[in-house]
């Protein structure tokens, strides 16, 4: 039975995710110019950041400083990914409003990532959970929950198991990370049917990327069994640098040209949004990447 919810959250990732595999490093004040336009255009959430090595991923050294110029307005939600304690010490001092804190479901993709197994990533998260001050907003993501690039296909009822000991732990949210974009909305419903057993919907939350062309059909998958909170990214930027092959998120354009298709509320100009994406991309010489987008652009154009 279909549960659409009648207003959804999307949170941008362009800035974070969108960005982070690019090896020309995109500056500090076009990072922050990009949350500040996006902003304009009616979004609130943003996975704006990451406070991870610098050797790792030189493109999010300077997320402090990306947040330092971004424009406050009120309800804006400004989140950090940190893989340990050293990224929480930093995302706190940048000011943000809320966290990111992350595990994968297999173990070679995590290792890769964040040079732990799945089990020693889990401390980790306890241990930043317990330290993590009362006011921040935490997301708990869970990656690989379909598939994983080096150990394939992932079983549900861990990825529930995962998703449901966080929040026992205290995350405000699960995000369920399908990484590589693999899946078809059979997954996605595999997938739910064991994590909505065991975590309340209202919960749970999706990022999903869009490799095989099947991350518009997940969301709608999500969507009919309830989920209202979802990540994607503007002009489908993004990809993870861990992950071979990995194309962007989800574009944020045909995300909410599907909810407004359906009547769910989301708060956001989305041809305007279409319009600093398509700028952004021709300002770096990306590929702007959303069908929905280019042809709301297009329409508009022709008056
Ligand atoms: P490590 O080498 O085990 O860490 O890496 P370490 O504790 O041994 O430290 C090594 C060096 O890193 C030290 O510097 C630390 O100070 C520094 P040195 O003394 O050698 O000069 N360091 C840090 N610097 C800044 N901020 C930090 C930090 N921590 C250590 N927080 C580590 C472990 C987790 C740090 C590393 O593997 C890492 O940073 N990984 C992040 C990789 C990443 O960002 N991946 C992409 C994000 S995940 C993603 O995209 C998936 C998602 O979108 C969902 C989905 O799609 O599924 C969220
Ligand atoms: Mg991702």
């Amino acid at each position: 039975m279909s549960a659409l919810p009648s207003r959804v959250t999307v949170t941008e990732s362009s800035s974070r995710d969108g960005l982070q595999s690019l090896g020309a490093f995109v500056p500090t004040s076009a990072k922050s110019g990009l949350i500040n336009d996006l902003s304009r255009t009616g979004v609130r959430s943003f996975d704006a950041v990451s406070f991870v090595s610098p050797r790792a991923v030189p493109q999010m050294a300077d997320g402090a400083e990306v947040l330092a110029g971004v424009d406050r307005v009120d309800g804006m939600t400004l989140f950090g990914l940190v893989p340990n304690m050293k990224g929480l010490e930093s995302a706190v001092a940048a000011g943000v409003d809320g966290i990111g804190v992350l595990t994968a479901a297999s173990d070679t993709f995590n290792e890769r990532n964040i040079n732990a197994t799945v089990d020693e990533s889990m401390h980790r998260i306890r241990r930043i959970l317990l330290e993590a001050p009362e006011h921040l907003v935490v997301r708990g993501y869970v990656s690989t929950v379909t598939h994983c690039p080096f150990e394939g296909e992932q079983d549900p009822d861990w990825v529930a198991h995962l998703a449901e000991t966080l929040v026992e732990w205290g995350v405000h949210a699960v995000f369920l990370g399908e990484t590589i974009g693999k899946a078809t909305p059979a997954h996605v419903d595999r997938l739910l049917d064991d994590v909505l057993d065991r975590v309340p919907v209202e919960m749970v939350g999706v990022h999903f990327h869009d490799t095989y062309g099947q991350a518009v059909a997940n969301t709608m998958t999500a969507l009919d069994r309830g989920i209202a909170m979802m990540d994607a990214s503007a002009g489908g930027l993004g990809g993870c640098p861990y992950a071979p092959g990995a194309a962007g998120n989800v574009a944020t354009e045909d995300v909410l040209y599907l909810l407004d298709g359906l009547g769910i509320e989301h708060g956001v100009d989305v041809t305007a949004l279409a319009e600093v994406a398509r700028r952004f991309c021709a300002d770096h010489n990306l590929t702007y990447n959303s069908a929905a987008g280019r042809a709301l652009l297009a329409s508009r154009d022709l008056g």
